[in-house]
């Protein structure tokens, strides 16, 4: 076993699809309003995927331009995990078919549920797999197309949701001062809580008959108010241990990159945590809750637009379904 700290991010990419669905889009179809969506959530609009584009698709998209920001060919990779409660089938997973749209035949795939903690699930697999020293390269993704889950005459969860994907390459880096090092993760579920977000219908438990699809289980269902007083306990507790994990405390982080559920979410953890808010990347106001896809597509959009500093502290957290949470520290 190698050191604790051999695993560094070396690019990152990420892919939205091209359609725009805003809040006053969504007001001719539910009774909400751009109003009441922007002040409760802070999402002003959402990206929706063609109804021929698959998640393997945006993944091998967002896959290919995080490949070119580290400067590595497909044959490279020799792990490729993907966190997606979208999959394009049941089986084969996801990772198998991006591993043959983007040709990276060194690499073994596989698929990681846990909903919106799925990237950071994923990234700590994979981390483990790169300190253990049976992998080096790993291409790490978040994608979604939550649109396929959305019962869109559900003003409670339909303004929330969006599709797209997020990709980070991970190699083996022993050297203390490597970019984008992962200094910790931690991560953790509750599955006593799984009845407040899940989607119901459409797997064993409930396989699709005619009654069910007319009564929308197989979309997604969720005890709105339940799931923010968690996801800001957990969030809070799961950065704290991250933080304690990397030996860095708050005022070391120069930037908090957080699941993109909630507006409000994001605040509240940020002033118990004691960090200023500017302190925080957001931008679930274009995107809305895309699950696995947020944090990745985010990091993406903080390092290509400057925001992120060679030295930099990242915390990474989520929370989502399962109950499921997680948080990783990165020197960037
Ligand atoms: O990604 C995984 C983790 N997910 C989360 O962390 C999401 C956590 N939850 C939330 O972000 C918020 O709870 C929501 C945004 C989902 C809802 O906000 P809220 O402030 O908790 O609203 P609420 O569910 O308590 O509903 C308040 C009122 C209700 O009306 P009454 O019963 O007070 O008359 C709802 O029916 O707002 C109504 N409402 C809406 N009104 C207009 C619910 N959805 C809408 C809507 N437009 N879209």
């Amino acid at each position: 076993m190698s050191n604790p700290c051999s695993c560094s991010i070396i690019g990152t990419g990420s892919y939205m699809p091209k359609r725009v669905v805003t809040n006053n889009d969504l007001e001719k179809l539910v009774d909400t309003s751009d109003e009441w969506i922007t002040s409760r959530t802070g999402i002003k609009e959402r990206r929706i995927a063609a109804v021929d584009e698959t998640t393997s698709d945006m993944a091998s998209e967002a896959a290919r331009r995080a490949m070119t920001s580290a400067g590595i060919r497909p044959e490279d990779l020799d792990l490729i995990i993907v966190a997606t409660v979208t999959p394009d089938m049941f089986f084969p997973s996801t990772a198998c078919f991006v591993q043959k749209k983007i040709g990276a035949i060194n690499a073994v795939g596989f698929d990681i549920s846990a909903a919106c903690s799925g990237f950071l699930f994923a990234l700590q697999t994979a981390r483990h797999f790169i300190n253990g020293g049976s992998r080096k390269t790993a291409l790490v993704i978040g994608a979604e197309k939550l649109s396929s889950l959305i019962n869109w005459e559900d003003r409670n969860t339909c303004i929330l949701f969006g599709d797209g994907a997020g990709a980070i390459i991970v190699r083996f880096d022993d050297s203390t001062d490597a970019p984008g090092k992962v200094l910790s993760s931690v991560m953790g579920s509750d599955g006593n809580l799984a009845h407040l977000l899940s989607v119901p219908g459409g797997a064993s438990a409930q396989p699709i008959t005619f009654d069910n699809v007319l009564s929308r289980t197989n979309t997604i269902h969720m005890e709105g108010r339940e799931t923010f007083k968690h996801a800001v306990t957990r969030m809070c507790q799961a950065s704290e241990e991250a933080l304690m994990q990397a030996g860095l405390k708050t005022t070391d982080v120069d930037l908090v990159i957080p699941h993109q559920a909630n507006r409000r979410i994001i605040s509240v953890i940020a002033e118990r945590l004691g960090i200023p808010e500017e302190r925080t990347f957001i931008n679930l106001d274009k995107y809305g809750n895309t699950s696995a896809a947020t944090i990745p597509v985010a990091l993406d959009e903080a390092s290509r637009s400057g925001r992120l500093k060679r030295g930099d502290i990242l915390l990474l957290v989520a929370f989502g379904g399962g109950f499921t949470w997680a948080s990783s520290v990165i020197a960037w």
